[in-house]
């Protein structure tokens, strides 16, 4: 079975691709560019929505991976939770989505509030459907601080820790992160998968 990772994305194609230690092909280098409307109403169905679309393309053959993924702020009901990625409207850029965020926690009169990222990993194949789950708790600042990570790192604080994902070092992040904890649950089913 040739393992296929439902997204183009270099910084996931790299992090999947050390996960696997072995071949995993992007799904853009074996089909022709088309839209997937991911239109579920949690992480894990539009990871869903993502495998299955490319896995009923490509066939029996194949074992596709996809994911999805996302912060949500308790007190703001959620928000932006599925949304993550197009928190200040369509095409918004993580620079206007993180301003948006500001914004609501101010709008609420708080300097920090706890929330927390979701990362749903899923795996399609003739084998069926699994759903993977890592989470990362802690709060979110009204400022910026740090440049490193990307889309709302720098007013994250994860538990346990003082200084914000855009200040942490990036070995720190994959080791607590959502992303880091769903990829070593997902590694397993992988293999498992694989070997059938
Ligand atoms: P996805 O590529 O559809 O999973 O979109 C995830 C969105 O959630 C991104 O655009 C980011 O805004 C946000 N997000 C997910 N994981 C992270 C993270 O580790 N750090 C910062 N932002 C994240």
């Amino acid at each position: 079975m040739q393992l296929v990772l439902a997204s183009s994305n270099k910084g996931k194609v790299k992090e999947f691709r050390q996960m696997c230690e072995g071949e995993i092909t992007p799904f853009s280098e074996i089909l022709e560019p088309f839209e997937i409307v991911e239109d579920g109403e949690s992480f894990a169905e539009n990871a869903l929505i993502k495998a299955r679309t490319i896995y009923e393309k490509l066939g029996e053959e194949y074992l596709v991976i996809a994911d999805d993924s996302g912060i949500s702020v308790p007190l703001l009901g959620g928000e932006p939770g599925i949304y993550s990625a197009r928190y200040a409207g369509e095409g918004a850029s993580d620079r206007e989505n993180l301003e948006k965020l500001i914004g609501e926690i101010k709008a609420k009169g708080v300097q920090k509030t706890p929330a927390f990222y979701t990362a749903a990993i899923a795996i399609v194949s003739r084998y069926g459907d699994y759903v993977v789950h890592g989470w990362m708790h802690g709060e979110v600042i009204d400022e910026k601080r740090g440049e490193k990570g990307f889309g709302y790192d720098p007013i994250f604080i994860p538990e346990g820790h003082t200084q914000t994902l855009g200040e942490l070092d990036q070995s720190i992040k994959a080791e607590i992160s959502h992303r880091g904890k769903a990829l070593r649950m997902a590694k397993p089913v992988i293999r498992m998968l694989m070997r059938k």
